[in-house]
């Protein structure tokens, strides 16, 4: 009988063991714990087993039917599981949204105007910007008494201390520690005594552009910037520049993308002029190769700005500049 009880134990196991659907579970109940199954069946032939043996037996058919029951109760377990998800997590719930972090969209302009001009060989360069009076201005051929002074209008730290307007101070702090060639690009914010409106900011950014060496011209300006209008905005937008003023540059000239709206045709954008001004630009004045300490009469140079803002609103058509410093999840999360 012992032995009878070993081998239904066994069969119970390897039987328990393969039991891969709730059909097969059930008939596993019916074989074994049903009314008619093998544990009763046991039990009826206790009936018939000699007295002294009744005890031992007893307590070995009541074991294997506990543990038949555990292990049938877990199995079952296992099958509503699956059933509804896993025991108190209601999987029919619609999950919680996730948001993850991304890169501000003056960010992602900057990065891509940077991965610009990395492939046309320029070096990426960096200043500070809080900054003296002789690097924001002084050096950059704009003397105290110089009109072009009021041009922008300055916050000061302290007399000789400014925020600085622009990016060019990093012209002069590049060229005093390098020397030609020089093929660079210095992107980062600069500050202006503005009200804020729709199209100024107290502070925005700009990307400085500078190359000198032998034998550089208007031409190699014209190249450069006609070839990052076409990397950033298409191949169809043309380039054009007008004469203009920069105490740092002579000639100077401020120079227009065709508008990134109509593509040239004319728009409520553009005035319906076709053209969007972008920045200035120029060759290097000889009186900024002096002050760094470089041979006017041997090198030859171009620079030009860039806004950064600005460029991000014409790309992403944003007609606010304010909407970039407010950072309001519901306008970042867009970009
Ligand atoms: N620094 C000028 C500005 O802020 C732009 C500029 C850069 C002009 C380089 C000429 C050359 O407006």
């Amino acid at each position: 009988m012992l032995k009878k009880i070993e081998q239904i134990t066994a069969e119970f196991e390897k039987d328990a063991a393969s039991i891969e659907n709730p059909e097969a579970l059930e008939n596993l109940r019916v074989k074994y714990l049903g009314r008619k199954g093998l544990v009763s069946e046991a039990f009826v032939m206790l009936g018939s087993a000699a007295k002294e043996e009744k005890p031992v037996l007893g307590q070995a058919l009541n074991k294997m039917k506990v543990s038949f029951d555990t292990r049938y109760n877990e199995l079952a377990k296992n099958f509503e599981k699956k059933k509804t998800g896993t025991g108190n997590i209601d999987l029919t719930l619609p999950g919680r949204r996730q948001f993850t972090g991304r890169k501000h969209p003056l960010i992602q302009v900057e990065d891509e105007v940077k991965s610009i001009f990395r492939s046309l060989g320029f070096t990426i360069e960096d200043g500070p910007e809080v900054e003296t009076d002789y690097y924001n201005f002084e050096a950059l051929n704009i003397p105290k008494s110089h009109p072009a002074r009021n041009m922008q209008d300055t916050l000061y730290v302290s007399e000789e201390i400014v925020l600085r307007t622009h990016t060019s101070p990093v012209q002069i702090r590049v060229m005093e520690k390098k020397k030609p060639p020089i093929r660079m690009i210095a992107p980062g914010r600069v500050y202006r005594r503005d009200t804020p409106d729709a199209s100024h900011s107290p502070f925005f950014h700009q990307v400085e552009g500078l190359v000198v060496g032998e034998n550089v011209t208007f031409a190699d300006l014209k190249g450069i910037i006609q070839a990052f209008a076409h990397r950033m905005f298409g191949k169809d937008i043309k380039v054009r520049f007008r004469p203009s003023f920069f105490p740092f540059t002579e000639p100077s000239a401020e120079y227009d993308f065709n508008c990134v709206f109509c593509r040239g045709k004319g728009c409520r954008v553009c005035k319906n002029t076709g053209w969007l001004e972008i920045s200035g630009s120029g060759m290097v004045d000889p009186k900024v190769f002096e002050s760094v300490g470089y041979d006017p009469e041997k090198y030859t140079g171009y620079a030009f700005g860039m806004g950064i803002d600005r460029i991000a609103m014409l790309k992403f058509g944003i007609d606010d500049i304010r909407l970039f410093f407010e950072n309001d999840l519901r306008f970042l999360r867009q970009f």
